[in-house]
């Protein structure tokens, strides 16, 4: 989605279930989010640093931190947008075609990743004037 905008992304509230033995959380296909999920990965033990920095012509995420909290920066060549995750509820859908910074991972942050197609490098954009190109193609 080239024409995609940093108001495309969403935060959505993950399904949980409660009782006296905690909580439990769920996302299905077909149910939960507009994508079917073919791949899952996750960034952990994340020191001082940024990660991220590219963009995904046709991959869609959900992310999710399931422990500590993240910031994830959302870019469409025009606009930025924050987005702080810092509950296992909490997930940010992500359309194709949009840059992002992950940064301020805090100590313990697990984020996951659940992701709409196998691995591609071919689907990365990684030069951030190439993404700006891209969106004005
Ligand atoms: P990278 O894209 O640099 O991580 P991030 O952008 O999230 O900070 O990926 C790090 C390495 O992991 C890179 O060598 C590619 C590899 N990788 C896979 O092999 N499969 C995958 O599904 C992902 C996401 C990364």
């Amino acid at each position: 989605m080239k024409n995609s905008t940093v108001d495309d992304c969403k935060i959505i509230d993950i399904r949980r279930y409660t009782d006296s033995r905690g909580y439990l959380s769920v996302v299905e296909n077909g149910i939960d989010i507009p994508f079917d999920i073919k791949r899952i990965y996750y960034l952990y033990m994340v020191p001082e640093v940024a990660r991220g920095a590219h963009a995904h012509k046709e991959l869609q995420q959900l992310l999710i931190a399931t422990s500590g909290s993240v910031d994830v920066i959302m870019d469409d060549g025009q606009e930025k947008k924050t987005f702080h995750l810092d509950r296992p509820w909490k997930g940010l859908l992500i359309p194709s075609g949009l840059w992002r910074d992950l940064e301020n991972f805090s100590g313990g942050a697990v984020l996951m990743c659940l992701a709409s197609e196998g691995y591609d490098e071919k689907d990365y954009i990684r030069d951030y004037q190439e993404f700006l190109n891209y969106k004005k193609q």
